[in-house]
């Protein structure tokens, strides 16, 4: 099954990429990798399993399921959902012992009444909306009077309180990264003085953590960076992020095709010279747009075309001025080969997409394979 198009993830780089943000926060603050969508295709289980070993505090995920495929999995470290779960999700939420973001009072009431139900308690965090407008209770008196309220409920612990930064890569970055702070600041310090004390307290994702230590609070929650992402290079490269994942594949086939005709669908690429075209079983089944928009794979170490209309299932290359290529290469997609690298930045420039994106495209059941230590 490895061997039609697979995904090798660097362990040690991952830890490497973790340790780096430990270097950054002094020894209280903790640290709780955001593990969502798959761990950005890594492989969530893994990646929380190495994490957890090498000193994570907690892992932060999107949704339920994916707090629950850890625990069931055997992940014992706080889990928290940074989403929101409704309904019977709540069940599973105290069931599994996990820790619920509420961004009002009705939410945090009916996740209290469960837990009453269930003679437990549920751990909360708080999200405070200081600027980024998605989820959690607006800055200001209204926070501060819900965070009181929920702090009431008897069958809820307010464990923690937190924001997220709307932009932290711009020029202008710290007066929002300022005012931000401020609002945070401003909900906890009110609600301490009205006698709720909050042990945690973040704001800081990967950005923030690099570039504001000021943000640092008790907690960091780290995501793309754990991956080697970070969208500004210069960052990057000072900081010594590495990169943690390459897209493999082989070529299965291998013809050549006179000057004049049309590979792949229709007639976007025609062939101005007698040409080698190699075919590789990996289309938009699997990775989504990344072959169609970045165009390039390597092969014995040279960067060769992506050529024609990319298909569902199979890719064309053109590979004719591949010395020695034969059927059973191996070609990488993304990531590093020899000294040569299709950068998933790059890649992501070139799509107009979201940092991440372009590894949260790789579908969940392509084979990962993980080089080095699991623990
Ligand atoms: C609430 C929250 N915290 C932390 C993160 C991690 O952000 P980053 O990937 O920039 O580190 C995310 C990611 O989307 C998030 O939504």
């Amino acid at each position: 099954m490895a061997d039609r198009v697979w995904i090798e993830v660097k362990l040690d780089n991952v830890v490497k990429n973790f340790e780096i943000f430990k270097k950054k926060v002094n020894d209280k603050v903790k640290l709780m990798p955001v593990i969502k969508g798959n761990a950005h295709g890594h492989g969530v289980y893994v990646i929380a399993k190495v994490l957890e070993l090498h000193g994570a505090w907690g892992f932060g995920v999107a949704y339920l399921e994916e707090a629950l495929e850890l625990r069931k999995k055997g992940i014992k470290t706080p889990i928290l959902i940074l989403g929101i779960s409704l309904g019977d999700d709540a069940e599973y939420v105290i069931n599994y012992d996990l820790t619920q973001t509420v961004s009002s009072l009705k939410h945090a009431a009916e996740l209290s009444k469960v837990a009453s139900k269930l003679d437990r308690k549920v751990k909360v965090h708080l999200k405070v909306d200081t600027g980024l407008h998605r989820l959690g209770v607006d800055w200001g008196q209204k926070a501060v009077q819900v965070g009181h309220s929920i702090a009431s409920l008897p069958t809820v612990k307010l464990e923690g309180i937190f924001t997220h930064f709307s932009n932290v890569y711009n020029e202008n970055s710290y007066k929002i990264v300022e005012k931000q702070l401020y609002r945070l600041l401003y909900v906890k310090k009110e609600l301490a003085s009205n006698g709720v004390r909050i042990p945690l307290i973040h704001a800081a994702a990967t950005g923030a953590t690099l570039l504001f230590p000021e943000t640092h609070l008790n907690m960091v929650r780290i995501g793309c960076g754990i991956y080697g992402m970070v969208p500004l290079r210069s960052l990057r490269k000072r900081v010594g992020l590495k990169e943690t994942l390459t897209l493999k594949t082989k070529i299965v086939f291998l013809k050549t095709v006179p000057a004049g005709e049309n590979i792949s669908y229709g007639d976007m690429y025609i062939t101005k010279r007698p040409s080698r075209i190699a075919t590789i079983p990996v289309g938009f089944d699997d990775v989504g747009q990344l072959l169609s928009k970045s165009r390039r794979a390597l092969v014995r170490n040279k960067e060769v075309p992506i050529i024609g209309v990319v298909p569902q299932n199979f890719s064309m290359l053109d590979v004719t001025d591949v010395l020695g290529i034969k059927e059973g290469d191996e070609v990488v997609l993304l990531g590093t080969q020899g000294d040569k690298t299709i950068d998933m930045h790059e890649v992501v420039n070139i799509m107009g997409v979201a940092l991440g994106e372009v590894y949260s495209a790789l579908k969940a059941n392509i084979p990962r394979i993980y080089i080095g230590q699991i623990n």
